[in-house]
């Protein structure tokens, strides 16, 4: 049989310095993480987030780690509380620290210790604009993003506004880890396309980690 030339092969792509998709790398641990998402979004339930100008996000989010990213009309920030429940939220689980620090060691950036992880759903349609990750105190620590279920097309913006973004691929068990020159890219999620994934149903999940407090 002829190989299926659009395959997802496992590749890594190096997006600019700084910057790099380690193609599948979570994938041999997908259903360990769905499970623990699965415990965190009992206690801690996807909602949908409005933005400082009124809008409703389409992405439904979460957290887990020491502090959550929120927005609502005052703005966007880091809550140690969750506001729909008034708790913390929950402790972010071991196998994502340990995941979330080999992404970020492959791609160059040792001992990143995560204290945030924002937990996105994305049902066909969501999307997501270009944005940069600013609200963290920290600038030195990468980011590293984690992707299960449906595929979604990653913008890869510059480090301005208006750069033209390139659309990468993004499927099940993929990480981008961006950093250093890299850190504060534009980056976004174009409406992710119908469809149903074994693993995650009708829905991409993706974790962004942080580490939001220097230390
Ligand atoms: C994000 O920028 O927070 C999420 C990116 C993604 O869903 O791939
Ligand atoms: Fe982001």
């Amino acid at each position: 049989m002829l190989p299926d030339l659009f395959d997802d092969a496992p590749r890594d792509l190096m997006l600019e310095p700084g910057a790099v998709v380690l193609g599948g790398f979570a994938a041999g641990h997908d259903a360990a993480l769905m499970d623990a998402i699965g415990v965190i979004l009992d206690a801690a339930p996807l909602r949908h987030l409005v933005t400082p100008g009124g809008w409703r996000m389409s992405v439904a989010m979460s957290n887990c780690g020491r502090v959550g990213w929120v927005s609502d009309r005052r703005g966007y920030r880091y809550d140690p509380v969750d506001p729909e429940s008034s708790r913390a939220w929950p402790a972010m689980p071991g196998l994502f620290k340990t995941i979330a620090a080999r992404a970020a060691e492959a791609a160059g950036f040792p001992a990143f210790v995560p204290d945030a992880c924002l937990i996105n759903r994305y049902e066909p349609g969501a999307r997501l604009s270009l944005h940069q990750d600013r609200d963290e105190e920290d600038r030195e620590a990468p980011i590293v993003s984690i992707s299960l279920g449906l595929p979604a097309t990653f913008l890869w913006g510059g480090q301005k506004r208006g750069d033209r973004p390139r659309r990468i691929r993004l499927t099940h068990g993929d990480a981008v880890v961006w950093g250093g020159p890299a850190r504060f890219a534009f980056h976004g999620v174009d409406p992710v396309a119908d469809g149903i994934h074994s693993l995650t149903g009708r829905a991409r999940f993706n974790l962004t980690f942080r580490k939001v407090f220097r230390s």
